[in-house]
């Protein structure tokens, strides 16, 4: 694992974009107090599968903590190092970096079995000892996993697409007050407290499978012998007094959000700024600087209206977009539907997230289509909705008109593109139509799936 840090971008390449982050959000916002910008949060601007790892890896070589703030091991990126990947599903991808410590904040829900089973696939015997779970984390049982299945199937058709990982279900006891954390596992209560949870269960779903309490006490004392579970309020506070840096790495993504998604086809964790706050214990002005990262156009899992949704059958860009773009599911293999960049819903995802700038990835995959669009407006009953609105009536966006704005497009490969002047004219207006057109300023372009496909943006 030793040259896994040093492989790994570049540990100066990565210190200067995240400086040059922090300097830009300064000149902006003139930090009066002088005191150096510390947190800063990654999210999905869409409905996910952006590409957030590699950024997150980028930012990672050069801050102290890496923490997660919301989900489960419902989050899905995967990194390539030394031609070794490794998948992240609930763990922060600090792991890979030695010198990172990995905050799993109470914000998050873990199942314990697939935690240890990504812990595991690390290769590296240390990696527990860099990790911290917050006291206050919920667990995911099994009998979570077993009634996301049954109430899945119970939908039918009308089914929310969830990855059945018992992520809703463990929020739903939160909620219902009879959930599991994390300080059960430490106390030693937690035979007691499952107890009760199962009597709730067998109440409301018969049928779930009783729980192996035993295994879950010897798991539990794994992390108590490693010393992982822990008071991350007060660790993360700690590291803000001692001036560490803080990147925040956020699961899934802003349309997917209970509260400002398209509900009810969304997850069941805030997966906007806030959760940063709600999920780590991190006050708002603590927050330094919000990065979203965008896919250079629009692809959604699942059910649920896509204004700017192509079809992916003929031989036209959506099936392009899905090909090339390789868009489907890592675990499921189901095919992603795409559509083309829709600017409304960025402007809507950054009025709620704040956005610095954004990170644009897979700007590779529209090289080869003729005419490129970007959704501009909506109309709704003949009328033009205001430049921040997103339809909450999901029968209100299924009939949305969308005005596009087309733009030629590129031939020529671009995936060795180092610098923004590199690029084609066309991709350049691309990039260019996207900020104006999004209100967002790129600062960070992705043009291709390896590590180092990605450059920074002049005048950062
Ligand atoms: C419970 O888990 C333990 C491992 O911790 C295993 O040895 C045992 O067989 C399991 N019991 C049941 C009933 O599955």
């Amino acid at each position: 694992m030793k040259e896994l840090s040093l492989a790994v971008l570049g540990g100066a390449a990565a210190a200067a974009v995240w400086w040059a982050v922090l300097l830009m959000r300064r000149r902006r916002e003139k930090d009066v107090t002088g005191r150096r910008a510390q947190v800063c949060v990654v999210l999905g601007a869409q409905w996910g599968d952006e590409g957030k790892g590699k950024l997150v890896d980028v930012l990672a070589s050069d801050v102290d903590i890496v923490a997660r703030f919301n989900g489960g091991a419902n989050a899905g990126h995967t990194l390539e190092v030394d031609g070794k990947k490794f998948a992240f599903h609930l763990l922060p991808c600090g792991m890979l970096h030695k010198r990172c410590l990995n905050v799993i904040g109470n914000g998050v829900v873990a199942h314990l079995p697939t935690m240890f089973d990504e812990l595991e696939e690390l290769g590296d015997p240390e990696a527990l000892g860099r990790l911290a779970i917050s006291t206050r984390a919920h667990v995911v049982l099994d009998s979570h996993r077993e009634i996301d299945g049954m109430l899945e199937a119970e939908k039918g058709g009308g089914a929310l697409g969830t990855t059945k990982r018992g992520i809703g279900p463990c929020y739903a006891s939160k909620a219902n007050r009879n959930g599991i954390r994390f300080a059960d596992l430490k106390d030693g209560s937690v035979g007691e407290k499952v107890r009760a949870i199962r009597a709730f269960q067998a109440k409301h779903y018969p049928g779930v499978s009783e729980e192996n309490v035993s295994r879950i006490e010897s798991y539990a004392a794994r992390l108590v012998a490693a010393g992982a579970i822990r008071d991350t309020v007060a660790l993360i506070h700690e590291a803000l007094d001692r001036g560490d840096k803080i990147l925040a790495e956020g699961a899934n993504a802003a349309l997917l959000d209970p509260d400002f998604g398209t509900y009810p086809f969304v997850t069941s964790s805030t997966t906007t700024a806030g959760g940063v706050c709600t999920g780590l214990g991190v006050p708002p002005r603590r927050v330094d600087c919000v990065l979203g990262v965008v896919k250079a156009y629009t692809t959604r899992v699942g059910a649920g209206p896509f204004p700017t949704e192509l079809d992916l059958d003929d031989n036209g860009p959506g099936h392009h977009l899905s090909t090339v773009g390789r868009e489907y599911g890592t675990t499921t293999g189901r095919k992603r539907r795409c559509g083309w960049l829709d600017a409304p819903l960025l402007r809507y995802s950054a009025a709620v997230n704040g956005y610095d700038s954004i990170c644009l990835t897979k700007l590779d995959v529209l090289t080869g289509i003729p005419t490129l669009k970007i959704a501009v407006d909506y109309h709704l009953d003949a009328e033009k909705l205001p430049r921040v609105h997103f339809p909450a009536s999901l029968d209100d966006l299924a009939r949305v008109q969308v005005t596009y704005v087309e733009l030629d497009g590129w031939h020529q490969d671009i995936t060795g593109c180092t610098s923004f002047s590199q690029l084609p004219s066309q991709a350049q207006n691309y990039v260019r139509a996207i900020e104006h057109h999004a209100d967002l300023a790129v600062s960070w372009v992705g043009v291709g799936p390896g590590r180092r496909d990605i450059f920074v943006m002049p005048g950062l």
